[in-house]
């Protein structure tokens, strides 16, 4: 910097003059002006602002003039700084300005769009197995029946032929609905929609009964106490054990595979006379492996009870027996998914976990 000098001439020091410092002015509102950026406006903001721009040394300069010439040379060099300041200052608002309304553009979620990673639920294999069973049997034009869950005793016990003292009564585990004495049960099978059935229609009836049922198990890796049945009812003139074999070998290849056979091993079903329990070929070793892990290298997979309609409870239902007769079957679903699937523990089939849901696929 320059130290006083009382004859120093305004005019002649370059830094200083009008000319220049227009110039220079001039240089930074058009740079200003022509910042494309933030980043630019700020690298670029130096050399017409800064320490070494042409008005910090102009200003730097009014201190070594005389007296007289500091206060016009002042005010000249002031207003020019200020003219460039406010030229920042403003393209800095108009780019930040700019900035903003981009980024809210730029990064604007739209919360509607489904997101390409969203976890897809699946449907319950329960319901796919019972779908597929019920698809078998619509398939041979049965037709689908439903009952209540809450159900009567008279309708789950005493119309099949399973007496107030018959021992088959105690052995069902029944939930009862109090009051203990209203004769009201959660049904401990989907037997009694055989008798709603054969109450409300006229034979020929042939109907396949899914549904919930109850019994007082605990939870562990082979019981629940709510699971699913499905019930089989035909009732016509001349019905005989072989439709009934015939229909179950149909099922059994429906679910488990072509050329897969049913065997029926004699039983007793109150509710059913003559009663056989049913057991399938094996489908994965088809008898052939005495080592097999599905069926314990038997051949044969116990599936559920059947057997011919039982007179008494024909009668029970408004049916001549003399001129109808009918067959009766009942399966586990559970179980009929956990042989399918080889699914080793109920609770994975009642837990309601996606992950387990989600392994059967979406079949539909
Ligand atoms: N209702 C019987 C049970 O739950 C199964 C069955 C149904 C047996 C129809 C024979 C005929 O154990």
């Amino acid at each position: 910097m320059s130290g006083p000098n009382t004859n120093y001439d305004p005019v002649e020091v370059a830094a200083l003059d009008p000319q220049l410092i227009e110039e220079a002015v001039e240089a930074a509102l058009a740079a200003a002006a022509g910042a494309a950026s933030l980043d630019e406006l700020k690298r670029i903001r130096g050399a017409h602002q800064g320490d070494k721009s042409p008005l910090a040394l102009a200003n730097r300069e009014i201190g070594a003039l005389p007296p007289s010439a500091k206060a016009e040379a002042g005010k000249r060099v002031g207003q020019a700084r200020g003219r460039v300041g406010q030229a920042f200052t403003a393209r800095q608002a108009e780019l930040e300005a700019e900035r903003d309304e981009r980024i809210l553009v730029e990064e604007t979620l739209d919360l509607t769009v489904p997101s390409p990673y969203q976890r897809l639920g699946a449907r319950h294999p329960i319901s796919l197995v019972t779908e597929r069973v019920e698809d078998i049997f619509v398939g041979m034009g049965w037709e689908i029946a439903e009952g209540p869950e809450i159900e009567s005793e008279w309708l789950t016990f005493d119309a099949l032929n399973i007496g107030p003292d018959h021992p088959a009564r105690g052995e069902q585990d029944t939930f009862f609905v109090e009051p203990a004495d209203a004769g009201v049960v959660l049904r401990t099978h989907t037997s009694p929609v055989q008798i709603r059935t054969m109450l409300d229609r006229e034979p020929p009836i042939y109907v396949l009964c899914p549904g919930k049922v109850f019994r007082t198990d605990d939870l562990d890796a082979t019981h629940t106490p709510v699971f699913h049945q499905f019930e089989g009812l035909v009732v016509d003139k001349g019905i005989t054990m072989a439709h009934l074999r015939g229909a179950l070998d149909a099922f059994v290849q429906g679910l488990f595979g072509e050329g897969i056979v049913t065997r029926l091993r004699p039983n007793y079903f109150p509710f059913t006379e003559p009663s056989a329990e049913i057991d399938c070929q094996c489908w994965v070793c088809r008898g052939e492996d005495s080592a097999c892990r599905t069926c314990g290298g038997t051949g044969w997979i116990e599936l559920g009870g059947s057997g011919m309609v039982n007179r008494k409870v024909l009668t029970a239902s408004g049916i001549d027996p003399d001129e109808y007769t009918g067959f009766a079957f009942g399966l586990g679903i559970e179980r009929s998914l956990m042989l399918r699937h080889g699914v080793a523990d109920m609770r994975d089939i009642i837990e309601g976990d996606v992950r387990f849901s989600a392994a059967f696929g979406m079949e539909i």
